[in-house]
């Protein structure tokens, strides 16, 4: 692996994940800063993702014991020392010349998880052979179907350890920032993964309806393909964008070894909730036979604290590292992974948790009902 530069050469203005922002935005074309930070529509999911998560307090607890205290869990049967992960976001050649060779270098520095988007720069091959930590691959299913389990079985291959099943967005949102600024992949950046696809036509045809009457919805998943999945592999499969309690109970119930609550950074259906927000019910409904993960808004310690505190076992983050990996590589991918664990050990250490295990509702000042 190649060796990192020191953290200590990250200029002290940044000094929390957020700082990476403006960084970021000068490294991009405008269209590309619209890819990466935009959402859907009037972009009201975004902003409380992040909001929801600032509105919630802490209940400070003083004097505890904390000597010893780590931050360690189990995931689909394997140790991570923290539970912090890198979600899947396409494209990432577009933030950086080395894309998501950069951002697994800087995953494997941190000994973090990261999970390899379907449409990533570089493929999943590549991404394995640089990599020094644990990979899941993120799938979406491909009307070609032969393909898709084609995809599944490459990152098997490859060694990754889980299919992350991305199904809340079988049609894109009305992604109106992107719109505006003319955003288009520019040559040169491609889904690497996705040559040789063939692509059924997705225009309707004119005064007929505008979706439905195109082959985009035809080759949408559905619970089968779920159950169609899980007999062509044997790796464990989560299903990525589960909002609710009824699909978290389908989910268990269809084998899956868990579910990420996530509104796809609110990308897709403006006007969901906040993940946040969404979290208490799947937890209930999931109650602990499989682990519930969650992504969306995160940009503090205390954020990973709060949605550990409401049931999630662990949390994904996006923006967050794709702003560091523009703005500084590998490095700046490591240092966000950096900050955050170490804001969540702080924030442990200020609601005295020794562990993990210690953090449960109790540390949040007037938490949801139950
Ligand atoms: C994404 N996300 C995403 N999800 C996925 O399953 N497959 C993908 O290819 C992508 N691509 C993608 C691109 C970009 C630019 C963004 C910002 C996001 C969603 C991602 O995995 C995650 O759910 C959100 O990014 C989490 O929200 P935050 O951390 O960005 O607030
Ligand atoms: C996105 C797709 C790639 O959010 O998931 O841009």
């Amino acid at each position: 692996m190649t060796p990192l530069p020191p953290l200590a050469q990250i200029p002290p203005q940044i000094a929390a994940v957020a700082d990476y922002e403006t960084y970021a935005r000068e490294r991009m074309s405008p269209a590309a800063w619209a890819y990466f930070s935009g959402g859907a529509a009037d972009e009201l999911t975004l902003r409380d993702n992040v909001e929801a998560f600032q509105r919630l307090k802490l209940q400070g607890r003083v004097l505890r014991e904390v000597v010893g205290g780590d931050t360690r869990l189990s995931l689909l049967g394997e140790e991570f020392d923290y539970p912090i992960l890198l979600a899947p976001v396409a494209f990432q050649t577009l933030a950086h010349r080395d894309g998501e060779l950069a951002a697994v270098v800087g995953a494997s520095a941190m000994k973090a998880g990261m999970v390899v988007s379907t449409q990533s720069g570089i493929t999943l091959e590549e991404i394995a052979q640089a990599a020094q930590t644990r990979l899941w691959f993120q799938l979406y299913l491909q009307p070609d179907r032969d393909f898709t389990a084609e995809l599944a079985k490459r990152a098997e291959a490859a060694g990754y350890r889980a299919l992350v099943v991305t199904v809340d967005a079988p049609v894109n949102g009305a992604r109106n920032r992107e719109q505006r600024a003319g955003f288009a992949l520019p040559a040169g950046v491609e889904a690497a993964n996705l040559r040789g696809l063939h692509v059924p036509p997705q225009t309707a045809t004119a005064g007929g309806s505008p979706l439905f009457g195109t082959a985009l919805l035809d080759h949408a998943p559905t619970w089968r393909d779920v159950a169609w999945l899980r007999s062509t592999t044997s790796l464990p499969i989560v299903l990525k964008g589960v909002m609710s309690a009824d699909d978290a109970a389908a989910a268990v119930e269809a084998g899956a070894a868990g579910v990420i609550v996530s509104n796809h950074g609110g990308r897709t259906l403006d006007t969901l909730p906040a993940t946040i927000d969404a979290l208490p019910a799947v937890v209930r409904a999931v109650d602990g036979r499989i682990p519930v993960l969650l992504d969306g808004g995160i940009r503090r310690g205390t954020d990973v604290l709060k949605a550990l505190a409401l049931g999630a076992d662990a949390v994904l983050v996006g923006r967050p590292y794709v702003h560091a990996l523009a703005s500084a590589g590998a490095v700046g991918v490591a240092h966000v992974l950096h900050l955050l664990r170490a804001e969540l050990e702080m924030a442990m250490a200020l609601t005295g948790c020794r562990t993990l295990a210690d953090i449960d509702r109790g540390i949040l000042w007037n938490p949801p009902p139950l």
